[in-house]
Protein backbone atom coordinates (compact mmCIF):
# COMPACT_ATOMS: atom_id res chain seq x y z
CA UNK A 1 0.00 0.00 0.00
CA UNK A 2 1.26 3.68 -0.49
CA UNK A 3 2.92 6.37 2.05
CA UNK A 4 -0.67 7.74 3.93
CA UNK A 5 0.22 10.69 5.79
CA UNK A 6 -1.65 13.53 7.97
CA UNK A 7 -2.27 16.96 7.79
CA UNK A 8 -3.95 18.12 10.91
CA UNK A 9 -5.49 22.00 11.12
CA UNK A 10 -5.60 23.34 14.75
CA UNK A 11 -4.03 27.18 13.77
CA UNK A 12 -7.62 28.64 14.48
CA UNK A 13 -8.39 30.71 17.81
CA UNK A 14 -11.73 29.18 18.84
CA UNK A 15 -13.17 32.54 19.96
CA UNK A 16 -16.64 30.82 20.80
CA UNK A 17 -14.88 28.76 23.42
CA UNK A 18 -14.80 31.79 25.26
CA UNK A 19 -11.08 30.91 27.09
CA UNK A 20 -7.47 31.65 27.49
CA UNK A 21 -6.49 28.38 25.70
CA UNK A 22 -6.48 27.25 22.30
CA UNK A 23 -9.72 25.22 21.11
CA UNK A 24 -7.94 22.13 19.83
CA UNK A 25 -6.42 21.47 23.91
CA UNK A 26 -9.69 21.45 25.55
CA UNK A 27 -10.28 17.46 26.79
CA UNK A 28 -12.70 15.21 26.38
CA UNK A 29 -12.36 12.23 29.28
CA UNK A 30 -8.98 13.74 30.04
CA UNK A 31 -7.60 13.70 26.27
CA UNK A 32 -7.32 16.53 24.20
CA UNK A 33 -9.45 16.70 20.99
CA UNK A 34 -5.79 17.04 18.82
CA UNK A 35 -4.70 13.48 20.45
CA UNK A 36 -7.70 12.00 19.28
CA UNK A 37 -7.44 13.18 16.07
CA UNK A 38 -3.92 12.19 15.61
CA UNK A 39 -4.66 9.03 17.35
CA UNK A 40 -7.57 8.29 14.59
CA UNK A 41 -4.96 9.28 11.76
CA UNK A 42 -2.32 6.88 13.02
CA UNK A 43 -4.79 3.64 13.80
CA UNK A 44 -6.10 4.33 10.32
CA UNK A 45 -2.40 3.86 9.03
CA UNK A 46 -0.88 7.22 8.80
CA UNK A 47 2.74 7.29 10.01
CA UNK A 48 3.71 10.49 9.05
CA UNK A 49 1.42 13.45 11.03
CA UNK A 50 1.95 17.20 10.45
CA UNK A 51 0.07 19.81 12.55
CA UNK A 52 -0.53 22.93 11.56
CA UNK A 53 -0.69 25.38 13.96
CA UNK A 54 -0.97 29.47 14.53
CA UNK A 55 -3.22 30.79 17.43
CA UNK A 56 -0.87 29.83 21.05
CA UNK A 57 1.48 27.52 18.84
CA UNK A 58 3.56 26.48 21.50
CA UNK A 59 0.70 25.63 23.90
CA UNK A 60 -0.79 23.74 21.54
CA UNK A 61 2.85 21.93 20.29
CA UNK A 62 3.32 21.14 24.23
CA UNK A 63 -0.18 19.85 24.68
CA UNK A 64 0.27 17.37 21.71
CA UNK A 65 1.37 13.28 23.02
CA UNK A 66 2.62 11.99 19.93
CA UNK A 67 5.57 12.84 17.96
CA UNK A 68 4.41 14.54 14.92
CA UNK A 69 5.82 17.70 12.96
CA UNK A 70 4.40 21.16 13.75
CA UNK A 71 4.33 23.95 10.68
CA UNK A 72 3.63 27.49 11.78
CA UNK A 73 0.97 29.60 10.06
CA UNK A 74 1.28 32.91 11.07
CA UNK A 75 -2.27 34.47 9.52
CA UNK A 76 -5.48 32.89 9.46
CA UNK A 77 -5.76 33.05 5.62
CA UNK A 78 -8.22 30.23 5.30
CA UNK A 79 -8.26 26.36 5.19
CA UNK A 80 -6.48 26.46 1.91
CA UNK A 81 -3.49 28.70 3.03
CA UNK A 82 -3.44 26.29 6.40
CA UNK A 83 -2.85 23.76 4.16
CA UNK A 84 0.24 25.61 2.18
CA UNK A 85 2.39 25.91 5.12
CA UNK A 86 2.69 22.13 5.16
CA UNK A 87 3.40 21.77 2.03
CA UNK A 88 7.38 20.38 2.14
CA UNK A 89 5.82 17.92 4.49
CA UNK A 90 2.80 17.07 1.96
CA UNK A 91 5.91 16.17 -0.28
CA UNK A 92 4.88 14.49 -4.01
CA UNK A 93 4.47 10.79 -2.78
CA UNK A 94 1.43 8.87 -1.89
CA UNK A 95 -1.71 10.24 -0.01
CA UNK A 96 -2.67 12.67 2.35
CA UNK A 97 -5.53 13.11 4.48
CA UNK A 98 -6.64 16.57 5.95
CA UNK A 99 -8.39 16.57 8.78
CA UNK A 100 -9.15 19.38 12.09
CA UNK A 101 -8.27 19.46 15.28
CA UNK A 102 -11.40 20.76 16.58
CA UNK A 103 -13.38 17.07 15.45
CA UNK A 104 -12.22 15.10 17.92
CA UNK A 105 -15.06 12.30 16.99
CA UNK A 106 -13.37 11.09 13.79
CA UNK A 107 -12.83 7.65 13.83
CA UNK A 108 -10.27 5.19 12.48
CA UNK A 109 -13.29 3.15 10.90
CA UNK A 110 -14.18 6.26 8.77
CA UNK A 111 -11.07 7.42 7.62
CA UNK A 112 -10.32 3.95 7.14
CA UNK A 113 -13.49 3.76 4.41
CA UNK A 114 -12.21 7.02 2.86
CA UNK A 115 -8.64 5.88 2.38
CA UNK A 116 -10.10 2.64 0.47
CA UNK A 117 -12.62 4.47 -1.23
CA UNK A 118 -10.22 6.75 -2.27
CA UNK A 119 -7.95 4.02 -3.80
CA UNK A 120 -10.61 1.73 -5.25
CA UNK A 121 -11.96 4.28 -7.29
CA UNK A 122 -8.35 6.00 -8.31
CA UNK A 123 -8.93 9.14 -6.58
CA UNK A 124 -6.49 12.12 -7.11
CA UNK A 125 -8.93 13.75 -4.54
CA UNK A 126 -11.79 12.18 -1.96
CA UNK A 127 -13.92 14.66 0.01
CA UNK A 128 -15.89 13.09 3.25
CA UNK A 129 -19.22 14.17 3.15
CA UNK A 130 -22.48 13.77 4.71
CA UNK A 131 -26.12 14.12 4.91
CA UNK A 132 -27.35 16.35 7.55
CA UNK A 133 -31.32 17.77 8.88
CA UNK A 134 -29.51 21.63 9.11
CA UNK A 135 -26.79 22.09 6.66
CA UNK A 136 -26.04 25.90 7.65
CA UNK A 137 -22.64 27.01 7.57
CA UNK A 138 -20.96 24.20 5.80
CA UNK A 139 -20.12 23.88 2.77
CA UNK A 140 -22.11 22.27 0.29
CA UNK A 141 -21.73 19.44 -1.98
CA UNK A 142 -23.06 19.98 -5.83
CA UNK A 143 -23.52 17.34 -7.82
CA UNK A 144 -24.68 16.77 -11.25
CA UNK A 145 -28.43 14.99 -12.60
CA UNK A 146 -26.27 11.52 -12.66
CA UNK A 147 -25.41 12.01 -9.50
CA UNK A 148 -21.68 12.81 -10.44
CA UNK A 149 -19.64 14.97 -8.07
CA UNK A 150 -18.98 18.74 -9.38
CA UNK A 151 -17.81 21.18 -6.43
CA UNK A 152 -17.94 22.10 -3.10
CA UNK A 153 -19.23 25.45 -2.32
CA UNK A 154 -18.89 28.09 0.77
CA UNK A 155 -22.40 28.91 2.42
CA UNK A 156 -21.57 32.40 1.98
CA UNK A 157 -20.55 31.88 -1.48
CA UNK A 158 -23.78 29.72 -2.60
CA UNK A 159 -26.78 30.38 -4.38
CA UNK A 160 -29.88 30.43 -2.49
CA UNK A 161 -31.36 26.81 -4.36
CA UNK A 162 -27.78 25.42 -3.47
CA UNK A 163 -28.38 26.42 -0.21
CA UNK A 164 -30.94 23.56 -0.17
CA UNK A 165 -28.50 21.20 -0.16
CA UNK A 166 -28.15 18.97 2.98
CA UNK A 167 -25.12 17.05 1.59
CA UNK A 168 -22.19 18.93 3.26
CA UNK A 169 -18.56 19.15 3.33
CA UNK A 170 -16.81 17.81 6.78
CA UNK A 171 -14.18 19.39 5.59
CA UNK A 172 -11.95 16.47 5.41
CA UNK A 173 -10.31 14.46 2.65
CA UNK A 174 -7.85 12.27 1.33
CA UNK A 175 -5.73 13.71 -1.41
CA UNK A 176 -2.55 12.39 -3.86
CA UNK A 177 -0.11 14.43 -2.26
CA UNK A 178 1.52 15.38 -5.56
CA UNK A 179 -1.44 16.29 -6.77
CA UNK A 180 -2.49 18.44 -3.44
CA UNK A 181 0.73 20.21 -3.82
CA UNK A 182 0.14 21.58 -7.45
CA UNK A 183 -3.39 22.37 -6.84
CA UNK A 184 -2.48 24.37 -3.52
CA UNK A 185 -0.43 26.47 -6.33
CA UNK A 186 -2.98 27.39 -8.19
CA UNK A 187 -5.09 29.09 -5.17
CA UNK A 188 -6.50 32.58 -5.04
CA UNK A 189 -8.98 34.06 -2.41
CA UNK A 190 -11.09 35.62 -5.02
CA UNK A 191 -14.56 34.36 -2.68
CA UNK A 192 -17.00 35.98 -0.44
CA UNK A 193 -14.68 35.58 2.84
CA UNK A 194 -11.23 36.53 1.02
CA UNK A 195 -9.94 33.19 2.38
CA UNK A 196 -8.10 30.39 0.27
CA UNK A 197 -9.84 27.84 0.62
CA UNK A 198 -9.11 24.37 0.67
CA UNK A 199 -12.01 22.89 -1.19
CA UNK A 200 -11.17 25.08 -4.26
CA UNK A 201 -7.95 22.64 -4.92
CA UNK A 202 -10.69 19.99 -6.18
CA UNK A 203 -11.40 22.33 -9.15
CA UNK A 204 -7.99 22.54 -10.53
CA UNK A 205 -7.41 18.80 -9.92
CA UNK A 206 -11.04 17.88 -11.79
CA UNK A 207 -9.63 20.50 -14.72
CA UNK A 208 -6.88 17.82 -15.08
CA UNK A 209 -9.45 15.43 -15.62
CA UNK A 210 -8.21 13.09 -12.50
CA UNK A 211 -10.88 11.49 -10.58
CA UNK A 212 -12.65 13.45 -7.91
CA UNK A 213 -15.35 12.30 -5.87
CA UNK A 214 -17.34 12.67 -2.32
CA UNK A 215 -18.13 9.99 -0.13
CA UNK A 216 -20.78 10.19 1.57
CA UNK A 217 -20.47 9.11 5.34
CA UNK A 218 -23.67 8.06 7.03
CA UNK A 219 -21.92 8.59 10.92
CA UNK A 220 -23.06 12.42 10.94
CA UNK A 221 -21.07 11.94 14.23
CA UNK A 222 -17.76 11.57 13.21
CA UNK A 223 -18.07 14.93 11.68
CA UNK A 224 -19.58 16.93 14.35
CA UNK A 225 -17.10 19.82 14.71
CA UNK A 226 -16.61 21.82 18.52
CA UNK A 227 -16.79 25.34 18.45
CA UNK A 228 -18.41 26.05 22.21
CA UNK A 229 -18.28 24.60 25.39
CA UNK A 230 -21.75 23.02 24.67
CA UNK A 231 -20.10 21.43 22.05
CA UNK A 232 -17.75 20.20 23.46
CA UNK A 233 -20.02 18.12 26.40
CA UNK A 234 -21.93 17.05 23.29
CA UNK A 235 -19.04 15.36 21.93
CA UNK A 236 -17.63 14.08 24.88
CA UNK A 237 -20.80 12.64 25.67
CA UNK A 238 -20.62 10.67 22.63
CA UNK A 239 -17.14 9.52 22.94
CA UNK A 240 -17.99 8.66 26.84
CA UNK A 241 -20.93 6.66 24.78
CA UNK A 242 -18.68 5.23 22.19
CA UNK A 243 -15.95 4.21 24.90
CA UNK A 244 -18.60 2.28 27.76
CA UNK A 245 -20.14 0.60 24.96
CA UNK A 246 -17.13 -0.61 23.65
CA UNK A 247 -16.21 -1.86 26.87
CA UNK A 248 -19.85 -3.61 27.43
CA UNK A 249 -19.54 -5.21 24.33
CA UNK A 250 -16.62 -6.86 25.59
CA UNK A 251 -17.88 -8.16 28.51
CA UNK A 252 -17.46 -4.84 30.95
CA UNK A 253 -20.70 -4.48 33.40
CA UNK A 254 -21.29 -0.98 33.53
CA UNK A 255 -25.03 0.34 35.33
CA UNK A 256 -25.19 3.20 33.71
CA UNK A 257 -23.31 4.25 30.95
CA UNK A 258 -24.07 7.94 30.94
CA UNK A 259 -23.06 8.74 34.44
CA UNK A 260 -18.96 6.67 34.46
CA UNK A 261 -16.41 8.29 32.50
CA UNK A 262 -13.84 6.25 31.62
CA UNK A 263 -10.96 7.49 29.60
CA UNK A 264 -10.36 5.99 26.26
CA UNK A 265 -7.16 4.61 27.00
CA UNK A 266 -8.01 2.64 29.99
CA UNK A 267 -8.68 -1.74 29.64
CA UNK A 268 -11.39 -3.43 31.79
CA UNK A 269 -11.09 -7.34 32.10
CA UNK A 270 -14.14 -9.48 31.84
CA UNK A 271 -17.46 -9.58 34.39
CA UNK A 272 -16.21 -6.18 36.20
CA UNK A 273 -18.79 -4.61 37.03
CA UNK A 274 -19.04 -0.72 36.99
CA UNK A 275 -21.11 1.09 39.37
CA UNK A 276 -22.39 4.85 38.41
CA UNK A 277 -20.24 7.98 39.10
CA UNK A 278 -16.82 6.39 38.83
CA UNK A 279 -14.18 8.35 36.57
CA UNK A 280 -11.40 6.04 35.51
CA UNK A 281 -8.74 8.09 34.25
CA UNK A 282 -5.77 7.61 32.10
CA UNK A 283 -3.69 4.46 31.50
CA UNK A 284 -5.59 2.40 34.38
CA UNK A 285 -6.09 -1.13 33.38
CA UNK A 286 -8.94 -3.10 35.55
CA UNK A 287 -8.48 -6.97 35.90
CA UNK A 288 -11.50 -9.69 35.87
CA UNK A 289 -14.05 -10.39 38.64
CA UNK A 290 -13.68 -6.60 39.90
CA UNK A 291 -16.43 -4.16 41.60
CA UNK A 292 -15.89 -0.96 41.28
CA UNK A 293 -18.82 0.64 43.64
CA UNK A 294 -20.24 3.93 43.05
CA UNK A 295 -17.75 7.29 43.38
CA UNK A 296 -14.59 6.34 42.96
CA UNK A 297 -12.23 7.78 40.83
CA UNK A 298 -8.97 5.51 39.64
CA UNK A 299 -6.43 7.01 37.42
CA UNK A 300 -3.03 6.05 36.00
CA UNK A 301 -3.03 2.92 37.89
CA UNK A 302 -3.35 -1.37 37.82
CA UNK A 303 -5.90 -3.21 39.26
CA UNK A 304 -5.88 -6.63 39.92
CA UNK A 305 -8.47 -9.23 39.73
CA UNK A 306 -11.63 -9.54 41.46
CA UNK A 307 -10.77 -6.12 43.57
CA UNK A 308 -13.35 -4.60 45.30
CA UNK A 309 -13.22 -0.41 45.37
CA UNK A 310 -15.88 1.50 46.66
CA UNK A 311 -16.22 4.91 47.10
CA UNK A 312 -12.41 6.07 47.48
CA UNK A 313 -9.70 7.96 45.02
CA UNK A 314 -6.65 5.30 43.69
CA UNK A 315 -3.52 7.85 41.86
CA UNK A 316 -1.32 6.22 40.10
CA UNK A 317 -0.67 3.08 41.98
CA UNK A 318 -1.38 -0.88 41.90
CA UNK A 319 -3.80 -2.91 43.77
CA UNK A 320 -3.18 -6.71 43.92
CA UNK A 321 -5.81 -9.36 43.29
CA UNK A 322 -8.77 -10.06 45.54
CA UNK A 323 -7.78 -6.47 47.97
CA UNK A 324 -10.74 -4.42 49.12
CA UNK A 325 -10.46 -0.69 48.90
CA UNK A 326 -12.80 1.88 50.98
CA UNK A 327 -15.10 2.99 51.46
CA UNK A 328 -13.56 6.52 51.91
CA UNK A 329 -9.91 5.15 51.04
CA UNK A 330 -7.71 7.17 49.13
CA UNK A 331 -4.46 5.61 47.79
CA UNK A 332 -1.92 8.56 46.19
CA UNK A 333 0.90 7.96 43.83
CA UNK A 334 3.60 5.67 44.49
CA UNK A 335 1.97 3.06 45.96
CA UNK A 336 1.48 -1.12 45.80
CA UNK A 337 -1.00 -3.08 47.62
CA UNK A 338 -0.64 -6.23 47.12
CA UNK A 339 -3.00 -9.50 47.29
CA UNK A 340 -5.77 -10.47 49.51
CA UNK A 341 -4.96 -7.22 51.08
CA UNK A 342 -7.70 -4.82 52.66
CA UNK A 343 -7.86 -1.04 52.79
CA UNK A 344 -10.84 0.24 54.82
CA UNK A 345 -12.60 3.64 55.28
CA UNK A 346 -10.76 6.62 56.08
CA UNK A 347 -7.24 5.03 55.34
CA UNK A 348 -4.57 6.87 53.38
CA UNK A 349 -1.81 5.68 51.95
CA UNK A 350 0.66 7.23 49.82
CA UNK A 351 3.92 6.26 48.71
CA UNK A 352 4.18 2.99 50.52
CA UNK A 353 4.11 -1.15 49.76
CA UNK A 354 1.77 -3.06 51.57
CA UNK A 355 2.15 -6.60 51.61
CA UNK A 356 -0.48 -9.76 50.48
CA UNK A 357 -3.26 -10.21 53.43
CA UNK A 358 -2.25 -7.02 55.15
CA UNK A 359 -5.13 -5.19 56.81
CA UNK A 360 -5.25 -1.52 57.77
CA UNK A 361 -9.10 -1.53 58.49
CA UNK A 362 -10.13 1.75 59.27
CA UNK A 363 -8.49 5.28 59.81
CA UNK A 364 -4.94 5.18 59.46
CA UNK A 365 -2.17 6.90 57.53
CA UNK A 366 0.56 4.84 55.92
CA UNK A 367 2.99 6.94 54.16
CA UNK A 368 6.47 6.23 52.60
CA UNK A 369 6.65 2.90 54.25
CA UNK A 370 6.97 -0.69 53.47
CA UNK A 371 5.07 -2.91 55.02
CA UNK A 372 5.21 -6.71 55.00
CA UNK A 373 2.67 -9.93 54.89
CA UNK A 374 -0.44 -10.56 57.40
CA UNK A 375 0.38 -7.23 59.31
CA UNK A 376 -2.45 -5.62 61.01
CA UNK A 377 -2.69 -2.04 61.22
CA UNK A 378 -5.27 -0.78 64.79
CA UNK A 379 -7.50 1.76 64.27
CA UNK A 380 -5.43 5.27 64.30
CA UNK A 381 -2.33 4.17 63.52
CA UNK A 382 -0.28 7.08 62.16
CA UNK A 383 3.10 6.89 60.19
CA UNK A 384 4.79 10.28 60.91
CA UNK A 385 6.69 10.36 58.03
CA UNK A 386 7.58 13.91 58.09
CA UNK A 387 9.47 15.13 60.27
CA UNK A 388 9.39 19.05 58.92
CA UNK A 389 12.12 18.93 56.93
CA UNK A 390 12.82 15.36 55.34
CA UNK A 391 10.50 12.09 54.54
CA UNK A 392 11.82 9.09 56.40
CA UNK A 393 10.62 5.59 55.73
CA UNK A 394 9.29 2.80 58.22
CA UNK A 395 9.18 -0.49 57.74
CA UNK A 396 6.67 -3.25 59.36
CA UNK A 397 8.04 -6.75 58.92
CA UNK A 398 5.39 -9.48 58.23
CA UNK A 399 3.12 -10.25 60.96
CA UNK A 400 3.43 -7.46 63.27
CA UNK A 401 0.79 -6.51 64.96
CA UNK A 402 0.21 -2.81 65.08
CA UNK A 403 -1.93 -1.55 68.15
CA UNK A 404 -4.44 0.65 67.80
CA UNK A 405 -3.68 4.70 67.79
CA UNK A 406 0.04 3.99 67.51
CA UNK A 407 2.33 6.76 66.44
CA UNK A 408 5.47 4.96 64.26
CA UNK A 409 8.03 7.75 63.96
CA UNK A 410 9.95 7.30 61.43
CA UNK A 411 12.79 5.92 60.20
CA UNK A 412 11.78 3.17 62.15
CA UNK A 413 11.41 -0.49 62.05
CA UNK A 414 8.58 -2.64 63.62
CA UNK A 415 10.56 -6.49 63.14
CA UNK A 416 8.94 -9.39 62.51
CA UNK A 417 5.60 -10.47 64.70
CA UNK A 418 6.53 -7.89 67.09
CA UNK A 419 4.00 -5.93 68.32
CA UNK A 420 3.04 -2.09 69.76
CA UNK A 421 0.80 -1.50 72.47
CA UNK A 422 -2.31 0.37 71.75
CA UNK A 423 -1.78 4.18 71.99
CA UNK A 424 2.10 4.19 71.70
CA UNK A 425 4.52 6.65 70.36
CA UNK A 426 7.26 4.01 68.76
CA UNK A 427 10.03 5.81 68.33
CA UNK A 428 13.08 2.74 68.35
CA UNK A 429 12.92 -0.34 66.96
CA UNK A 430 10.83 -3.07 68.07
CA UNK A 431 12.56 -6.49 67.55
CA UNK A 432 11.33 -9.72 66.03
CA UNK A 433 8.48 -11.01 68.50
CA UNK A 434 8.83 -8.27 70.89
CA UNK A 435 5.94 -6.05 72.40
CA UNK A 436 7.16 -2.45 71.88
CA UNK A 437 5.56 0.00 74.59
CA UNK A 438 5.41 3.87 74.56
CA UNK A 439 3.29 5.60 76.63
CA UNK A 440 3.07 6.83 80.02
CA UNK A 441 1.59 4.81 82.34
CA UNK A 442 -1.86 5.14 84.03
CA UNK A 443 -1.89 6.87 87.68
CA UNK A 444 -5.70 6.30 89.40
CA UNK A 445 -6.27 9.17 91.80
CA UNK A 446 -8.65 7.86 94.48
CA UNK A 447 -11.81 10.14 95.44
CA UNK A 448 -10.44 12.79 93.46
CA UNK A 449 -14.37 13.43 91.67
CA UNK A 450 -15.65 13.57 95.25
CA UNK A 451 -13.16 16.18 95.98
CA UNK A 452 -13.33 18.02 93.09
CA UNK A 453 -16.90 18.05 92.05
C1 LIG B 1 -14.67 24.45 6.54
C2 LIG B 1 -14.91 24.17 5.07
C3 LIG B 1 -16.38 23.86 4.82
C4 LIG B 1 -16.80 22.71 5.70
C5 LIG B 1 -16.50 23.01 7.15
C6 LIG B 1 -16.75 21.79 8.00
C7 LIG B 1 -13.32 25.56 3.85
C8 LIG B 1 -13.12 26.81 3.11
N1 LIG B 1 -14.54 25.35 4.31
O1 LIG B 1 -15.39 25.65 6.82
O2 LIG B 1 -16.57 23.51 3.46
O3 LIG B 1 -18.18 22.48 5.53
O4 LIG B 1 -15.10 23.36 7.31
O5 LIG B 1 -16.59 22.10 9.35
O6 LIG B 1 -12.40 24.77 3.98
N2 LIG B 1 -8.00 26.60 10.17
C9 LIG B 1 -6.68 26.88 10.22
N3 LIG B 1 -6.20 27.97 9.55
C10 LIG B 1 -7.00 28.77 8.82
C11 LIG B 1 -8.38 28.48 8.79
C12 LIG B 1 -8.85 27.39 9.47
O7 LIG B 1 -5.89 26.17 10.85
O8 LIG B 1 -6.48 29.73 8.25
C13 LIG B 1 -8.52 25.45 10.91
C14 LIG B 1 -9.42 25.87 12.03
O9 LIG B 1 -8.69 25.98 13.24
C15 LIG B 1 -10.42 24.74 12.09
C16 LIG B 1 -10.49 24.23 10.67
O10 LIG B 1 -9.32 24.69 10.03
O11 LIG B 1 -10.00 23.69 12.91
C17 LIG B 1 -11.73 24.68 9.94
O12 LIG B 1 -11.72 26.07 9.83
P1 LIG B 1 -13.06 26.92 9.83
O13 LIG B 1 -12.70 28.33 9.66
O14 LIG B 1 -13.89 26.53 10.99
O15 LIG B 1 -13.75 26.41 8.49
P2 LIG B 1 -15.26 26.53 8.15
O16 LIG B 1 -15.56 27.92 7.78
O17 LIG B 1 -16.06 25.91 9.21
CA1 LIG C 1 -15.80 25.22 11.47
Amino acid sequence: MSKLKAVILAAGAGTRMKSELPKVVHKILGKTMLDYVIESAMEAGADDICVVIGHEADTVKEAVSYDVEFVLQEDQLGTGHAVMQAKDFIGDEGNVLILFGDTPLISEDTLTKMVDYHIRHDNAATLLSTIVEDPTGYGRIIRDETHTFIKSIEHKDATDSEKMIREINSGMYCFDAKELNEALKTLTNDNAQGEYYLPDTLKSIMAKRLNVNAMISDRHEDILGVNSKVQLYQAGAIMQKRINFKLMENGVTIMNPSNTYISKDASIDTDTTIYPNNHIEGKTTIGKNCIIGPNCRIVNSDIGNNVNIDGSTVLESCIGAHTTVGPYAYIRPGSTIGNHAKIGDFVEVKNATIGDYTKASHLTYIGDADVGNHVNFGCGTVVVNYDGVNKNRTIIEDNAFIGCNTNLVSPVKVDKSAYTAAGSTITKDVPPYALGIGRARQTNIEEWVKRNR
